[in-house]
């Protein structure tokens, strides 16, 4: 049991660094190239995936917390026993070291004998296999010499089974009359602890017979042309830090339990997942949600603000979600990117977006928002681009017009009068000859970090210093079917 354990052991300190490593990174605010890199590993790379350094691009000069090297020591090798060297045997004998092993290969354990036939009924239905892959996948060698396929040893059965599958960027795809489904194989396969299948061409529905998830912990069927309704299994994977559906054809509601799992990551955008947002969504531990290129519908809820110690980045964009903004995005102080465009929201901007202080990219275009253009937004600290176009602003102060010189605020077919490339007057007044309003007005203008109520700036000497250019944000990677 010495030498080979630990593949578990391993898996639950990759989790533990790739926490460690989120945390860092996103603490330090730079370094997210490595970052893209980690998450990665769940994620996308369509050409071969770089073997195992997913977990090791933790910074090089290893502060505390990123230890390199995954196995814990095993119980030091007992000094070996067997051979005492008698002081001086004349002659050596011929190396009898080991028992000589039998010739024929050694018998395999019923749970991968178990997994080869089931790998081996799967490789019948490969019709596509651009890189050669089942070419390693031999009938008569144990399963742990497949390409594509992790062994460890379970801790409750003590032996060796299939414990990973990572087939991202293969190209499989099936016959045009049997396809390449999931069913029986993923869920054959039962001593899973992740399952990435990133760029393949698997159809059908997700099965739903994987039972033993307590060590599942990663699961990527992103860029497939899987459907039907959300996975429904994953629910019970309490240990869950990584799931990305996106690019797939999933209809219906996202569960929202799912907004109770353990996850760091929750990739669901390019689907075709129709519901109104649920108020669980505020209690998701998430650092990055893609909910893109969707069709959400209704409000964004109120719970958001419930994320300001977690959320990251959230994409929203191109759906169908309405109504006016809430308030409590204000509290998402560590968020450094929020996209809402392209939906049917509407209202003025809420002053609590003043609160922002970590905001990099702020994009609410393609809406039918109006209003002023908060002058505190234009002066946050940290802002790149606020993208505006497209929606029926009316006014923008001193502050915002430095932004637009700078080439970093689009305000583009607005009702502004007095800028260039604005909607024509008629536009606007039909927009404006509608009686609008949100729900809580007085929340508009509430501003949660000053604990104070926006009212008409009096002169407002300070000029934050923007800072240094970040790098391109992580999540809008989604977006691409081939990875981050
Ligand atoms: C996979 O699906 C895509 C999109 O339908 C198709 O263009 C491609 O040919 C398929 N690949 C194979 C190998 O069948
Ligand atoms: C997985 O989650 C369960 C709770 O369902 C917990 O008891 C267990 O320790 C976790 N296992 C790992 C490997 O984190
Ligand atoms: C927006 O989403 C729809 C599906 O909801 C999709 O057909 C369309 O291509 C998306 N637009 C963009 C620009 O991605
Ligand atoms: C979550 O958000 C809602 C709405 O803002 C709030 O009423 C509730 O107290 C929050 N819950 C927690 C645990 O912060």
């Amino acid at each position: 049991m010495g030498t080979n354990n630990s593949f578990f052991a391993s898996v639950l300190l990759s989790i533990l660094l790739l926490h460690l490593c989120l945390q860092h990174h996103v603490v330090e605010g730079a370094e997210r190239q490595a970052l893209e890199i980690i998450i990665g590993g769940g994620g996308g790379s369509s050409s071969p995936p770089a073997a195992p350094p997913e977990y090791q691009e933790c910074p090089p000069p290893p502060p505390p917390p990123c230890p390199p090297p995954p196995p814990p020591p095993p119980p030091p090798p007992p000094p070996p026993p067997p051979p005492p060297p008698p002081p001086p045997p004349p002659p050596p004998p011929p190396p009898p070291p080991k028992p000589k092993p039998r010739p024929s290969p050694p018998r395999l354990n019923a749970r991968l004998t178990a997994a080869r036939r089931v790998i081996q009924r799967f490789k019948l239905l490969i019709k596509d296999d651009p890189k050669g892959i089942k070419n390693s996948w031999k009938k008569n060698k144990s399963p742990c010499t497949y390409k594509g396929f992790t062994c460890a040893k379970v801790p409750v059965f003590k032996e060796q089974t299939v414990a990973g599958v990572d087939f991202n960027g293969y190209g499989f795809a099936g016959y045009e009359k049997t396809k390449l489904p999931l069913n029986d194989f993923m869920e054959k396969l039962d001593d899973l602890v992740f399952f990435h299948a990133n760029s393949n061409n698997f159809t059908g529905t997700v099965p739903d017979g994987l039972t033993k998830l307590q060590y599942f912990y990663e699961f990527d069927l992103s860029n497939n042309k899987l459907s039907g309704e959300f996975p429904s299994f994953i629910l019970n994977a309490a240990n869950l830090t990584f799931l990305d559906l996106r690019f797939n054809n999933f209809i219906g509601a996202v569960r929202p339990e799912v907004f109770g799992l353990d996850v760091d990551v929750l990739f669901l955008n390019n689907n075709q997942f129709a519901q109104q947002l649920p108020d669980a969504l505020g209690s998701t531990p998430a650092h990055y949600l893609t909910f893109a290129n969707n069709q959400f519908h209704g409000p964004i809820p109120r719970t958001i603000g419930n994320l300001s110690k977690t959320l990251y980045e959230v994409l929203f964009l191109n759906n169908s979600l309405s109504g006016c903004l809430p308030m409590e995005i204000g509290y998402l102080n560590q968020a450094t990117l929020f996209d809402v465009s392209t939906n049917k929201l509407t209202g003025p901007i809420p002053q609590s977006f003043a609160c922002l202080a970590k905001m990099e990219i702020l994009n609410l275009a393609n809406n039918q928002f109006y209003g002023t253009v908060p002058e505190l937004v234009c002066k946050l600290p940290n802002l790149e681009t606020l993208t505006l176009a497209n929606n029926y602003f009316t006014q923008v102060g001193p502050e915002c017009r430095k932004l637009i010189k700078k080439g970093s605020l689009d305000v583009k077919q607005n009702c502004i009068l007095g800028l260039p490339n604005q909607r024509s007057k008629s536009e606007c007044t039909w927009f404006f000859s509608k009686r609008r309003s949100c729900p809580d007005e007085r929340s508009m203008i509430y501003i949660p970090c000053q604990n104070r109520y926006y009212s008409i700036p009096g002169s407002n000497k300070q000029s934050p210093e923007h800072q240094g250019r970040a790098p391109a944000p992580l999540t809008y990677g989604t977006l691409k079917p081939h990875g981050l």
